[in-house]
Formats: C-alpha cells, structure tokens, sequence
C-alpha cells in the first residue's frame, strides 16, 4: 500500500503520485495532438465535444474500472440548460465524474475563477476532457483536470472551497451514493450549491434520486426541479443542494 502511494512519476516534466493526477492548462495541447483524426465534433448546448468514433473506445461498463466517460449521458444536456441560469463569475467550480467534461468547460467559459474537471479514468481525461476544453478555447489559467475517485478528494483539494459543484449522471449505483454525497460535504463551501442531474431512477442498476435525498438528509437541504422532456418517458431531475443550517 505504502509503495502505491509512494511511487512517483512524471508526466510532461510534472512531479505526480501514481495513484491520482493534476494537470494544469500547460499540458492540454499536448494532449489534443494526439487525437484520433477518426473522431468528429458536436456542439450540445452552445459547448462542443469531440464523438469518439465507433470502437476507438470503450463501450462496455466495467464496474469501477470504466464507468461510461467517453459516452455523452443525456442529462449533460439537462445540466447545461439548467446552467445557463446560473451565475458562475469569480466563482470556483468542481465537476464530479466529469467524463467529456461539458458542464465544467461551460462553467470556465462563462466567467468562472477555476474549474476542476474530475474523473476516474484517466484515458478519459487525457483522451477527451482534455482535447475538449481547448476545442472550446476555456481559458488556460482557470481550468485543472484530475483522474482520482471520490473517496480521495480530501487528500487532494482543500475543504469547502469549491462555490458550485455540479455533477451529471453519477448517482446510478446505490452504493457509491455515500461516498460522492461525502465528497460533495467536504469540496462544499458553507455559502456554496451542489447541481446534480440524474435519471430519477436508473432501471437495471440499483441508484435513483430518492436514494440521493435519503443520504443526504441532516446534511443539505435540496430543491427538485423536475425536467420538461415530452419525447422521452425517462424521468430525469436536476437536483440542487445546499447546506442545512
Ligand atoms: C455515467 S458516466 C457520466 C459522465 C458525464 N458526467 C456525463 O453525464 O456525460 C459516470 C462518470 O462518473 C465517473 N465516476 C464514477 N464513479 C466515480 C468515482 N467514484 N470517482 C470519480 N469518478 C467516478 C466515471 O468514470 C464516469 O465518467
């Protein structure tokens, strides 16, 4: 265990533990030469991502392993709407189980202080939430990137100072509720919102939003704001914490 933690390595003349990295601006360029010439581009809600191209990546789910980053979940799209209501200036944001990285580059190019883009695949984030945040130009001296889980954010950023944590389609599976709520309490500033998008229930797997509201009860006060999507009959809520007094 001790030697996990311990190794160390570089990455692009930067010191960094082998068991979770943070890249800075510096290192985006790098990473878009690499770029697959096969990938295409869309624009989703005024943000552009790269569309990994069919079998260039994962498309399987493998139990914290690979966890679906390089697909674009529909509430993303709910995410983003939602944002375009919220005021991100000066402010410092944290995006959970970033994947694309879309509502965190949404939050870095409408005035944020910086943005944190955090996944646990680190394919992901050099292969995609990298070469998207310069596809959309965000500004260099806002935005970081880091591949580590949850359970580690309080070794690696400073408590409750993060004003807007956002996270899209990350409560699907019951057990790991705990563990992204305990996350979101201690990145939280005491003033700050938590914006969560998510299917009110994830058929096949076990997470929903009532579980969300059951963990954090004590914790957070929350508003549900269901959202108005008549072509589907999947239920999906953004869900929007702050902390109980
Ligand atoms: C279903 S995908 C959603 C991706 C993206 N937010 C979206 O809406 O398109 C869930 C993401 O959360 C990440 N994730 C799941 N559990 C995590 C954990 N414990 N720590 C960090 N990231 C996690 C996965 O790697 C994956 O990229």
């Amino acid at each position: 265990m001790l030697l996990y933690f311990s190794k160390i390595d570089t990455i692009f003349g930067r010191i960094t533990t082998n068991h979770s990295r943070i890249w800075k601006s510096d290192t985006m360029a790098e990473f878009t030469s690499q770029l697959d010439p096969s990938w295409s581009t869309k624009n989703y809600s005024g943000i552009l991502s790269y569309i990994p191209s069919k079998g260039s990546v994962p498309s399987d789910v493998v139990p914290g392993k690979y966890e679906g980053g390089f697909q674009l979940w529909e509430c993303t799209v709910d995410l983003l709407k939602y944002m375009k209501n919220t005021e991100f200036k000066n402010k410092k944001v944290f995006e959970m189980g970033c994947g694309r990285g879309l509502p965190g580059i949404y939050a870095a190019l409408n005035g944020a202080s910086e943005v944190v883009l955090q996944d646990y695949n680190r394919d992901v984030i050099e292969k995609l939430t990298i070469p998207n945040a310069q596809l959309n130009k965000c500004p260099e001296d806002v935005i970081k990137f880091s591949a580590s889980a949850w359970r580690d954010v309080s070794s690696l950023f400073s408590e409750k100072s993060y004003e807007i944590v956002l996270a899209s389609e990350t409560i699907y599976r019951k057990e790991q509720i705990p563990e992204f709520v305990e996350a979101i309490n201690y990145l939280l500033s005491n003033d700050g919102v938590a914006i969560i998008a998510a299917k009110r229930l994830y058929f096949g797997l076990s997470g929903s939003v009532f579980d969300l509201i059951d963990q954090i009860k004590g914790q957070f006060t929350h508003e549900l704001i269901p959202v108005n999507d008549p072509s589907s009959n999947v239920k999906r809520d953004i869900i929007v914490l702050k902390r109980a007094n």
